[in-house]
């Protein structure tokens, strides 16, 4: 396991399309590990394999309650419902933050670490961490989303 760089603003890979995974190899396992560790270190509730620089359709999450962490492949938002205004920031925009509105509600299709297709229902926050994790996917950062005049800067370490 190793803590990965992580990709910030005004890198332009963050702006592009990540490709399907066809065959989840221990190369693979090892980045979603490596994700994982690196979330873990900076307290993130998500990270998209393009923010430490690989352009593969890979997400992790973890909203530290009792289920645990996500690695997820191939994520498809198959159903969504409703709407929530949410702050939201991101690991490749530090101390920024701003107003968005994300659904309320999706249903994720995606293979697990072992290649087993899994449906993932999520509310509140977990649909929103699985939108903006999905959205680093298709090259779309939250900044591109928000609600013009809501973005703040917060000092690190206050
Ligand atoms: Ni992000």
């Amino acid at each position: 396991m190793a803590i990965r760089t992580i990709r910030a603003e005004g890198d332009e890979i963050l702006k592009k399309k990540s490709r399907e995974i066809e065959q989840i190899d221990d190369k693979i396992k090892e980045l979603l590990e490596d994700m994982l560790e690196t979330m873990h270190k900076y307290n993130g509730v998500g990270l998209a394999a393009v923010q430490v620089g690989i352009l593969k359709r890979a997400i992790v999450i973890d909203l530290y309650d009792d289920k645990g962490s996500l690695k997820l492949i191939n994520p498809v938002i198959i159903k969504q419902k409703g709407e929530q205004e949410v702050e939201e920031g991101c690991l490749s925009f530090p101390n920024k933050y701003a107003q968005l509105i994300r659904p309320q509600e999706v249903t994720v299709e995606a293979l697990d670490e072992n290649g087993k297709k899994v449906k993932i229902h999520g509310k509140g926050l977990l649909a929103q961490a699985l939108c903006h994790e999905i959205d680093h996917l298709d090259g779309i950062v939250f900044v591109d989303k928000i609600i013009p005049g809501t973005m703040q800067y917060v000092e690190p370490n206050e």
